[in-house]
Formats: C-alpha cells, sequence, structure tokens
C-alpha cells in the first residue's frame, strides 16, 4: 500500500485541505469537501467532484455557504480517525445556522465503521464507501428528504473508468492517475483490504487516454497510484483471477508494459508512480524505467521493517535479504535512482535487536527520505485479531525517535552527496517561503528552491545545486545545451 506512504507528509501539510472555489458555475448547489490521507483519497476526491459537478453541484471553500459538506477520510491509524470525528463535530456546528444542510462521511472511515456513524454517533447523514460513490446523487437525495443515507457495499469492478476527474486544489501541473483500487496482499497490520476491497485494475486504454487528456490540458506530470502497482494486471476485466488460460496471460498488460505504454504516448510528460511493493517490482519495471527519460528515477518502496521475523509477523511476503536483493537491482539497472520508504516502529513482539536490524537496514540502503510510523492497532486487521499489541507506547516512540533521527541524517548526506550537481527540475510554483524564489522537484523527487528570474511554472529548468537542508536542495538555474 503502500500508497498511504504520503500520509504523514500529508498529517503536516495537506491535512484538511480544502479545495479552491469552482469558476465554472456560480448557480447551483454548493458543495465543500475536504480530504485526509493518501493520494488514492485525493485522487478519489476528483472523481467524487466530478459525479457530483455532472449533478449540478459547484464547489466552495466556504463552510458558511455549503449545502453539503463531504469529508473524505483515512482508517489507517487511530490518530487519522480522531481527527476526522473532531472535524465532523465542528461541522456540525454548521447546522445551527442552516439545519438543511448534510454532512457526509466518504472513504475508508465510511467504510470501516459503516452505520456505527449514523446510529451512535449521529455525526453525519450520509456514509458513502470508496466503491459506492456513483451512488452520491441519490444518497443525497435521500439526506435531502430527512432520511439518513448509507451505501458501504465494496466491488469487484469499480475502477471509475470512465469518469473524468475534476482536478482539484492541484498546481496545474502535477496530477494523479489512478490505476489499481482495493488491495490484495493483507498485510497484518493494514486495514486498508478491509476498506478498499478486492484488487481490482483498470483498463490501460482509459489510463493512456486520461495521461494524453492531461498533457493536453497543460499538466506536465502524472502519477500513477495503486496500494501496489506491482500487481497492475489486465486482462480484459478488473479482478487478476479472470486470466485463465496462456493466451489471455499473453494478451495481458503488466505494470512494466503499461508504464511503457504511458512513457510512449505521452513522451514530454513527467511520469511517476506509487506504490512499489518489494515482493512484486520485477526488474521489468526497473529496466523500462531506465530505458524512458520522462519515466522518474525514483521508487518509493516500504520497508516497514527490516527483521525477517517481524517481517514475516506483518506478512510483508519478503526477508530482509530479499529486501536488500531488490535494493541492489534498483541500484545496478538505475544507478541514479531516488528511494523513500515506509517504517513502522514497534510492531507486536518487535524485540530490541529486531528494531536495531531496522536500523541498520536503513543505514545500508541509505534512503532519500522516509516516512516513518509507531505501530496503530486497527480493528478487524490480521494483527489484530492474532497478535498481542504488546510494545508499551513509550518505547514504540522512542524506537520511532531513533528511526526519525537516524533518517534525519540520512537525508540530509544524501542531499549533501547532490550539492554540485546539475538537474532537471519541473517548476510547480513559487517556493512556499518566498516570491522571488521557485520550488519544483528533480526526477529524483528532491525539491529544489532557486531564484525566480524570469522562469516560469510548468517549464523544466537545469539547476546547479549549492547548499541543501536535511529537506531541500537550494541552487541556481545554468544554462546548458544539450
Ligand atoms: N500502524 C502504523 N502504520 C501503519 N501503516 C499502515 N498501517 C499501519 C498501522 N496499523 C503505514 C505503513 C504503510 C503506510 C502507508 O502506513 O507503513 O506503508
Ligand atoms: Fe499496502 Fe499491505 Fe496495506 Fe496493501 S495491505 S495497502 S500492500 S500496507
Amino acid at each position: 500500500m503502500d500508497i498511504l506512504q504520503d500520509e504523514k507528509q500529508i498529517d503536516e501539510q495537506r491535512q484538511g485541505e480544502v479545495y479552491p472555489e469552482s469558476k465554472t458555475s456560480s448557480v447551483g448547489r454548493k458543495l465543500f469537501l475536504e480530504s485526509y490521507g493518501c493520494q488514492m483519497n485525493f485522487s478519489d476526491s476528483e472523481i467524487v467532484a466530478s459525479i457530483l459537478k455532472a449533478d449540478g453541484f459547484v464547489t466552495t471553500n466556504n463552510l458558511d455557504e455549503a449545502d453539503v459538506v463531504l469529508v473524505n477520510t483515512c482508517a489507517i491509524r487511530d490518530n487519522a480517525e480522531q481527527r476526522v470525528r473532531n472535524r465532523l463535530t465542528e461541522f456540525n456546528r454548521i447546522k445551527r445556522n442552516n439545519p438543511n444542510a448534510i454532512i457526509g462521511v466518504l472513504g475508508c472511515m465510511a467504510e470501516r465503521l459503516k452505520s456505527k456513524l449514523l446510529e451512535e454517533e449521529q455525526l453525519v447523514d450520509i456514509v458513502v464507501g470508496p466503491d459506492a460513490y456513483r451512488d452520491l446523487p441519490n444518497l443525497l437525495k435521500t439526506a435531502e428528504e430527512g432520511q439518513r443515507a448509507i451505501n458501504v457495499l465494496l466491488s469487484k469492478e469499480e475502477t471509475y473508468a470512465d469518469i473524468s476527474p475534476v482536478r482539484l486544489g492541484g498546481n496545474g501541473i502535477s496530477a494523479w492517475i489512478s490505476i489499481t483500487r482495493g488491495c490484495d496482499n493483507m498485510c497484518s497490520f493494514c486495514v486498508v483490504p478491509f476498506t478498499r476491497g478486492r484488487e481490482r485494475s483498470r483498463d490501460p486504454e482509459t489510463i493512456v487516454e486520461e495521461a494524453k487528456g492531461l498533457w493536453e490540458n497543460g499538466y506536465r506530470e502524472i502519477t500513477l497510484l495503486g496500494q501496489n502497482v506491482d500487481s497492475y494486471l489486465w486482462s480484459g476485466g478488473g479482478l487478476k483471477k479472470e486470466i485463465y488460460s496462456q493466451e489471455e496471460l499473453d494478451k495481458a498488460v503488466n505494470f512494466a508494459q503499461l508504464l511503457e505504454k504511458v512513457a510512449l504516448a505521452v513522451p514530454q510528460m513527467r511520469i511517476r508512480f506509487s506504490t512499489s511493493h518489494p515482493k512484486d517490482m520485477t526488474d521489468q519495471v526497473l529496466e523500462v524505467m531506465a530505458r524512458y527519460e520522462n519515466i522518474c528515477k525514483y521508487i518509493h518502496l516500504p520497508v516497514q521493517s527490516g527483521n525477517s521475523r517481524v517481517l514475516e509477523l506483518m506478512n510483508r511476503q519478503y526477508t530482509r535479504e530479499w529486501y536488500f536483493e531488490r535494493i541492489a537491482a534498483i541500484r545496478r539497472i538505475i544507478p541514479n535512482c531516488g528511494i523513500s520508504t515506509d517504517i513502522i516502529s514497534g510492531f507486536c513482539t518487535e524485540t530490541e535487536e529486531e528494531h536495531a536490524d531496522t536500523l541498520s537496514l536503513m543505514e545500508k540502503v541509505q534512503y532519500d527520505f522516509a516516512y516513518m510510523f509507531r505501530y496503530s492497532e486497527r480493528p478487524k486487521t490480521l494483527a489484530e485479531r492474532k497478535y498481542k499489541d504488546d510494545i508499551p507506547e513509550e518505547t514504540k516512540l522512542r524506537r520511532l525517535n531513533e528511526i526519525i533521527q537516524l533518517q534525519n541524517r540520512l537525508s540530509l548526506e544524501s542531499n549533501q552527496r547532490d550539492v554540485g550537481k546539475i538537474f532537471t527540475v519541473l517548476v510547480e510554483g513559487p517556493s512556499k517561503r518566498s516570491p522571488e524564489y521557485l520550488a519544483g522537484r528533480n526526477s529524483q523527487n528532491k525539491v529544489i528552491v532557486f531564484p525566480k528570474e524570469h522562469h516560469l511554472a510548468g517549464t523544466h529548468v537545469d539547476v546547479l545545486v549549492e547548499s541543501c537542508t536535511a529537506a531541500t536542495l537550494l541552487g541556481t538555474a545554468v544554462t546548458q545545451t544539450k
């Protein structure tokens, strides 16, 4: 899953992001849509906005004028859910002025808690799971008639392939494209297989068309999204098990082939993807990455733990040695590849020695970046049913701090190795700190800040890196003849 990788960053930077007001229409009912969690959730909100726009809604960022307030939620850790509960309580206050306002919860928390949110907690009027967004217009009508409305059915087919997402809140340069939904992996700590259902792959032609449409609309970077992109497999239908014969398998499109199709269809577009799974990431994918310049040299490869016994308890289906071998393959096939990871501290029964294995693995891999979490037990997961959550909170936190400290050093060292190098940056816009500076990313996904001069968002600029912090590279634009 690891697609939820961005949650920590989102926790810090985007949590509770409100989308800007739609300029398309001033009539119609007003929708206030707020998203939490992973990139997939933000991408889903764009599908929701598209479905409701077709039903006559316009988006607003002013809560007080909203007719409908929807919160797209995350259930990955307990604190993510607590934050949403607080927010829903706040939203309920708007009913004092506007008793007809409808408040709804979407996404993973809706799927996990189902009717509990309507009945016990009475926080919302509608509850809609990740596979039921097409039903939103009906559910809203039911709610408008004064009834509580719920649809949390999970689907084996739904990929929203035909829905053209309304791009919300972005920079007009980078966009997400979902390529799979759901997850079949059953990592023992993870609630996602329960909230997002079975893994389905989306028709590659619709993915290619969406990429081309984005290019025509001025987008310059796409990120292909899936909980485990490496297990993407299209065989004429979404579910993998529909492949019965060798002939069908020969016609199938795997992730490496999809990546190549997209790279060829939009040759000037930067292509990223998330998230990779160590057990499924093939050399074929790495070779396609190496072959096409427009595929960014960056892999997010969650390890979760550096110890093979813990990895087995986590049901990750690889060992420490296997992971090292995959890292070696990346370094061999794509020598300049950026690598990041997700790590969980204090999983059930983890010993000090096993925690030390995580630290030594990090040191050996030399990650450029990491998302780091302490274990949070989630209802219904394999770990909740089979193992005791026996590591005291203070131990989880102390181990997490050791992991964070180490990663801060590794990130700084990684950035220091880039000082003196020239990178092509896709400019995303003004830097957060000063309008005199621009910020963008290099192929390896590192943020680079440089003086604005005459450069424009959406263009590629070669930048010489002159200094750095653990988080950012700083430099100046150079003119190069290529
Ligand atoms: N507790 C802590 N972290 C978790 N993650 C997933 N489930 C849990 C959990 N129960 C982390 C994993 C995953 C990332 C998105 O979130 O590291 O890769
Ligand atoms: Fe990722 Fe594993 Fe969760 Fe699937 S079950 S979303 S692979 S962490």
